[in-house]
């Protein structure tokens, strides 16, 4: 018995399903002939209902290859309950949480004679979140994610386009899995690049005949940056449609929060300067904002020092709206102007306050 125990253990650190299957199932008839039924039937009932899902998953694991170049046009992702902060607003962070548990209880639903159509096609600026709210989905609802790479796909011969097109959609059909089609719009794109009107008609017109069939009983994610650049029918493909925008200044604090996490801060303290801050970083990203703090970080170690400062993130900050035009007397005036001492000035950047004073009276 202990035998089986061990090959178990071995075959679940190797994610080996087909192992921890057949063990198992050893492992249950013996511990049945010892005389615990009602182990053995548990055994039992725990493998059973995995197996249809955990040989599926094996399958994952071989991925197609476009023909001619010989790249993967998919990779899979398998969660790996990681916590994956996303900061949204809360009328999409509900929507999101909808399309979750449309997900999670996507069997029951269709037990009961309810149709679920589980689309979702996220449009928006870039850095604001897209492809980090398919990874969320994949982790929330346990299933890995098939992430097209659409760059791939879009070959340089038409015919393979559309194949490639069909061998995604092949591959992530009926399998436990979340089909990602990320950069959505790099089939759109290639009207101005390598086909005829009527060639790219055709591709897209396999590509909706593909949504069409799979969507009805399968999970599907897409998303772009060029919304513009999308069919009408396309749109209308997708029951759930959400615009991932800008974060306003709630979540701006929240992310503020989130991407300091772990660091010491005086500012997350100071509602003065926390307000500031959040309306200097109207208009980016979480993706701008998080590079700012972290470059910030990145110099609060380097220069050993311990508590990440209001003016690193404001320094930060100013590098970045001024990239490549950077003057020495604009960011003293940036950071006199949001507060901060001139003796604090002063010290970070090695000069005399009366130096500061001299930069701040050359701006008058
Ligand atoms: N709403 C958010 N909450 C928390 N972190 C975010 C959020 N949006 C973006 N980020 C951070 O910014 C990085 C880039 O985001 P992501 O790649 O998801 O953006 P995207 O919308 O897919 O951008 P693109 O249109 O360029 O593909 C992520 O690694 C993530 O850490
Ligand atoms: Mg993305």
């Amino acid at each position: 018995m202990y035998t089986e125990i061990l090959r178990i253990i071995e075959g679940g650190l190797a994610k080996d399903a087909r192992k921890v299957y057949s063990y198992s199932k050893l492992l249950a008839e013996k511990i049945g002939k010892d005389g615990d039924s009602k182990m053995s039937k548990m055994i039992f009932r725990a493998i059973e209902n995995r197996t249809a899902t955990t040989v599926s998953m094996d399958e994952l694991l071989t991925t197609p290859v476009d023909p001619e170049s010989r790249l993967n046009i998919v990779d899979v992702e398998v969660p790996s309950n990681e916590d994956i902060p996303v900061i949204l607003s809360k009328l999409i962070d509900a929507k999101i949480t909808d399309f979750i548990n449309m997900v999670k209880y996507q069997s029951q639903l269709i037990q009961k004679g309810i149709e679920t159509s589980n689309s979702l096609l996220l449009y928006g600026n870039p850095g604001c979140g897209k492809t980090t709210i398919a990874k969320y989905i994949s982790e929330q609802t346990g299933l890995p994610l098939v992430i097209a790479r659409f760059d791939a796909i879009v070959s340089s011969l038409l015919g393979n386009t559309a194949k490639n097109i069909r061998k995604i959609f092949d591959f992530a059909d009926n399998k436990p899995c979340i089909l990602f089609l990320d950069e959505f719009d790099a089939i759109a794109k290639a009207r101005d690049d390598q086909y005829e009107l009527g060639e790219l008609k055709r591709v897209i017109n396999s590509l909706l005949q593909n949504i069409d069939s799979f969507a009805k009983q399968n999970i599907l994610i897409a998303a772009t940056n060029h919304p513009e650049l999308l069919d009408k029918a396309i749109w209308r493909r997708f029951n759930t449609v959400i615009e991932i925008g800008l974060p306003q200044e709630d979540e701006i604090i929240k992310l503020l929060k989130t991407f300091t996490d772990g660091f010491s801060t005086e500012f997350m303290h100071d509602d003065k300067r926390l307000d500031r801050l959040s309306k200097l970083l109207i208009e980016k990203s979480p993706s701008d904002i998080k590079t700012i703090i972290n470059n910030a970080k990145a110099q609060t170690v380097i220069n050993g020092r311990e508590t990440l400062q209001y003016e690193d993130v404001l320094t930060e900050l100013f590098e970045f709206n001024h990239r490549g035009n950077l003057t020495i007397e604009k960011l003293v005036e940036f950071l006199n102007d949001n507060g901060v001492p001139q003796a604090s000035i002063a010290e970070r950047m090695g000069i005399s306050i009366r130096q500061v004073r001299n930069y701040l009276n050359k701006q008058l």
